[in-house]
This record gives structure tokens, C-alpha cells and sequence, in this order.
């Protein structure tokens, strides 16, 4: 069999198989090895190691239009992988100033629903690109080496050999030289580099700001309507009755976040209603209303047994006393259900008088508002 060695420092001459250059029989000074070039310390480990090169395929000739053409076909998919990472950022940082905004509602519309699964293309797509990129170069214009060698004992020499090894490698892999796939592999690693660090969006692009958590639908003057939409009057209702009910706005009633129960308080009821601290005014006459989300884990509260006016949550049976500001009196709730201020337009329909004061829903996630 016929081996080339085209390692720095070989004849590339024609041998059988086995070591190519003997091995060393001495120990060599820190001082000598640190004296050796790149290549004479590659030959060297080479040497020690006993390696035996069983066949070598140099690649492409350098500067030949093989080697040319393989070169164009890696820069340019590394190019389009940098171009992918780079849609990604614009993608990301892009909506809500120069592209639309993509936060989630009930009426979104296509790009709202579009946005995530474009982030996931394209990084997808960068990634892919990155794979097949260097799996390309790898296959077209790496030198293909057969070749055993002994295992290492991992002494100084090894250690200084070795690295010369590895940095004869890089030389090499011809990157030095190939210049469009250097640059190529420099965008795309830019582009890659700050795609990845987009998923940091939190740190460079605020989810809480405007407070969505905060807010609801709910402000003042918006009615309140039933699910089918209709307007409501005080003594719609009989005393002791419970209603679920909505913003009029567009698709209020759908806002899972604005639920609300709307409750006719029983004159015994009134009799020993003591409301939160500065929610005195928050009802009118004998109705109150309160946000319908668990402020434990956001489970809809509904069931309300009016002789003991406590609502309960079928989740993990936390249960209110609605005499008492909806403060939580039994189960794993630790905070109050939001009290919606109420009060009446000149059509006499109730409306709000504004939006919740506090958050509504779960306490973990409106920590700093309890
Ligand atoms: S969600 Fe209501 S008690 Fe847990």
C-alpha cells in the first residue's frame, strides 16, 4: 500500500506502511522544545506518537478552480447562515418599531401568530446551515488522513507536541489562506453570536413593560355586559344572585383576565359587609364586583353558596367571603380578589369606574403589586 504524508516538515515521499519518521530515543529540555518551530514540533509528536499514515487524500490543489469552486459553495453557506441569524435579530427586535407588533391577543392577527414559529425557522435554518457549512468543507477541501497512532501518556512532551499538532492542523485546514470562507465564517459567526443572545430578549426587550400583567380591559366608563352582550341595570338581578360578566369592548368576552362577578348582596349580607380598606365606595347599593380569577393559581372562581357568601374555587378549594373584600378565608389563596369599582352611566347601566386597582390572577405573578 502506498502512504503520502503531507504533515509540515514530510518528503511526502511514497512508503509502505508504518512510522514514517522513526521516534525519538531521548527526552528532549523544555528549553529544546521551546527552541523547535510549529512544524518541527508537529513532525516531532508525530514521531513519538508512532503514528502510521495508511492513506492520504490532500483535497483540492491549492488555488485550482476545484478548490475555487468548493471554496465559493462553503463561504456561501456560511454567508446564508449569517444571513438567516441576522433575519432572526431583525425578526425579533424589529416588532413593534419598523415591523408590526406581535403581542399575543384574542383578535391577533397573522403576524401575531406567525412570529414565534418564524424565530424557530430561522434560527432552525441558520443552525442547519452552520451544520451543513462545515460538514461541506470538511468533505471538499479538508486533506483526508488514515492514519494510528500510539496513546498519549500525557508528559510535557506529549502536552507541547500535542498542541503543535493542533495548531499544524488549523494551518493546515488552508482557513488562513481561503479568505471568502474566513469572512464568510466571520458573518456568520456574528450573526449566530447575537441570535443566540436574543433569547436574552427579557434583559434587551422588556415583556413587562406597559405592565400587561397589570391591566385589564376594564377602565372607566366601560360597561358592564353579559356574554351575550347585553348591558346590565341594578335590580336586573334578585339578591343573593351571582353574574358573570365583561368589558364592552371588542371581544371583551373572551378577555379571560377580565372576568367578573358581578353579586347582589342579600340585606343580611349588607348588614355585615365590611369592604377592604379604601374600597368603601367600590360597590353600588347592594352589588359588588370581583375579578373571577383565582389569586392562586388563576383557576375560575364561580361557585358561590350565598348563605355562608363565600365563593370557592373548585381548583384547590380556596374559598372568599365576599363580606369581607373577597379576602380568602380558607385554602392555599393568600390574597384578596381584585374588587372592580362600580357605578352607573345616564342610561343607567352599570359601568366601571376604572380598571382593577391591583393585578389580577395569580400572586406569583404580580409579586411586587400584593
Ligand atoms: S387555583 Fe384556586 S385554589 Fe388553586
Amino acid at each position: 500500500m502506498t502512504t503520502h504524508d503531507t504533515r509540515p516538515g514530510s518528503t511526502g515521499g511514497a512508503d509502505t506502511p508504518g512510522p514514517l519518521y522513526g521516534g525519538p530515543d531521548d527526552d528532549y529540555t523544555p528549553e529544546q522544545l521551546a527552541a523547535m518551530s510549529r512544524e518541527d514540533l508537529d513532525r516531532l509528536g508525530a514521531l513519538h506518537d508512532g503514528v502510521q499514515v495508511l492513506h492520504v487524500d490532500p483535497g483540492p490543489e491549492p488555488g485550482s478552480p476545484l478548490e475555487k469552486r468548493y471554496v465559493r459553495q462553503v463561504g456561501t453557506v456560511f454567508a446564508l447562515a449569517g444571513l438567516a441569524a441576522f433575519a432572526f435579530i431583525v425578526v425579533y427586535l424589529g416588532s413593534g418599531w419598523f415591523l408590526p407588533d406581535w403581542e399575543w391577543t384574542i383578535e391577533s392577527g397573522t403576524w401575531s401568530s406567525l412570529f414565534t414559529p418564524m424565530l424557530g425557522l430561522l434560527m432552525g435554518l441558520s443552525l442547519a446551515l452552520v451544520g451543513l457549512g462545515m460538514v461541506l468543507y470538511a468533505r471538499k477541501l479538508l486533506p483526508h488522513e488514515t492514519a494510528v497512532q500510539d496513546k498519549h501518556d500525557g508528559s510535557h512532551f506529549d502536552r507541547v507536541t500535542t498542541g503543535a499538532t493542533l495548531v499544524g492542523g488549523l494551518h493546515n485546514s488552508g482557513l488562513a489562506r481561503r479568505k471568502l470562507i474566513t469572512r464568510s465564517l466571520a458573518f456568520m459567526g456574528g450573526g449566530l453570536g447575537l441570535m443566540l443572545l436574543m433569547p436574552l430578549g427579557g434583559l434587551i426587550k422588556n415583556p413587562n413593560t406597559g405592565n400587561p400583567l397589570g391591566r385589564t380591559s376594564w377602565g372607566e366608563g366601560v360597561r358592564l355586559v353579559r356574554d351575550d352582550g347585553t348591558p346590565i341595570r341594578p335590580g336586573d338581578a334578585v339578591p343573593g344572585s351571582l353574574e358573570t360578566v365583561f368589558p364592552a369592548v371588542p371581544g371583551g368576552n373572551h378577555e379571560s383576565d377580565a372576568a367578573t362577578m358581578l353579586i347582589r348582596l342579600r340585606p343580611e349580607q349588607i348588614r355585615v359587609n365590611q369592604p377592604r380598606e379604601g374600597q368603601a365606595d367600590y360597590g353600588y347599593g347592594d352589588y359588588v364586583a370581583y375579578s373571577k380569577i383565582c389569586t392562586h393559581a388563576g383557576c375560575p372562581v364561580s361557585l358561590y353558596e350565598q348563605e355562608t357568601s363565600r365563593i370557592l374555587c373548585p381548583c384547590h378549594q380556596s374559598q372568599f367571603d365576599v363580606t369581607q373584600g373577597a379576602k380568602p378565608i380558607f385554602g392555599p389563596a393568600t390574597r384578596s380578589l381584585p374588587q372592580l369599582p362600580l357605578g352607573v352611566d345616564d342610561e343607567g347601566y352599570f359601568i366601571a369606574l376604572s380598571d382593577y386597582p391591583e393585578a389580577v390572577g395569580p400572586t406569583y405573578w404580580n409579586r411586587e403589586r400584593i
